[in-house]
């Protein structure tokens, strides 16, 4: 049977706040006390070189890890000890690095498999809602084609298409720009961007792009595991761009 979660409407101005995480890869202390919150309807952006724990933060935000201490809240609901499944379906639509769209089925079908993230599972017979072409238009001429025939943008195009299927309070984003060619990341950004505007969702991004990650309204910098700035992006200096970001 299929368990309906509650998505309870809690009113609190945090959407997401995570803290004093500790993760490990086996003996490797990976994320050292990481505190980060998002807050509701905003877009936070987490920035830093390779290697410093950014996709490790998300899986763990995700539970596709544990974390050795520390505890995670979804608008006031602990979710650290809930299993992935749970926590998408609580609200959380993820994008992983590297996108995961189903290469062997049809777009259509890739879209419709993000129904699953509903707290009441998917029914056999929906439709794709419009807004998501108006979104991303380039989708509705491909519904047919097979996702893995699709280019690196459009194949990202769908990952974040299927994820909003969902109807996720907190988009969370792994380098959706990562190898994509400038113009789609121009399209990509804008997409986020009237998502936020539409559904007052709220967004978690790790991005390497800084005209992309100049959008958010807040941004966390990390180096070797731990968050060592934070702020505005309006106060996003030259020094901290330089030092974070690969420009
Ligand atoms: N599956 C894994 N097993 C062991 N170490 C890993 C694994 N995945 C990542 N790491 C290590 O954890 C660190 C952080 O990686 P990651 O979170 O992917 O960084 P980022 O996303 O910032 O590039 C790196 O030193 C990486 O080598
Ligand atoms: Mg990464």
């Amino acid at each position: 049977m299929n368990q309906v979660i509650e998505r309870q409407a809690i009113a609190t101005d945090l959407m997401l706040q995570a803290s004093g995480l500790n993760v490990y890869y086996g003996e490797s202390h990976i994320l050292r006390d990481v505190d980060l919150s998002v807050p509701s309807g905003q877009m936070v952006c987490l920035i830093g070189r390779n290697g410093v724990g950014k996709t490790t933060l998300l899986k763990t935000i995700m539970g596709l890890l544990k974390p050795r201490t520390g505890k995670i809240l979804l608008e006031e609901i602990p979710i650290t000890n809930l299993s992935t499944d749970r926590r998408v379906k609580l609200g959380i639509g993820y994008v992983p690095q590297g996108r995961e769209i189903i290469p062997r089925v049809t777009v259509k079908e890739n879209l419709l498999l993000g129904l699953e993230a509903l707290p009441g599972g998917r029914k056999g017979n929906e439709e794709i809602p419009e807004e998501i072409f108006e979104l991303f238009p380039v989708l509705k001429t491909m519904l047919s084609r097979m996702g893995g025939d699709l280019s690196g943008g459009q194949q990202q195009q769908l990952a974040i298409a299927r994820a909003l299927m969902g109807k996720p309070r907190l988009l969370v984003l792994d380098e959706p720009t990562e190898g994509i060619q400038p113009s789609i990341i121009l399209e990509i950004e804008a997409a986020v961007k009237r998502i936020i505007a539409a559904t007052g969702i709220s967004v978690l991004l790790v991005e390497q792009h800084l005209h992309f990650a100049r959008q958010a309204d807040k941004y966390y910098a990390m180096q070797r595991g731990g968050i060592v700035a934070s702020g505005s992006t309006r106060d996003l200096s030259q020094e901290v761009i330089q030092k974070f970001l690969a420009v």
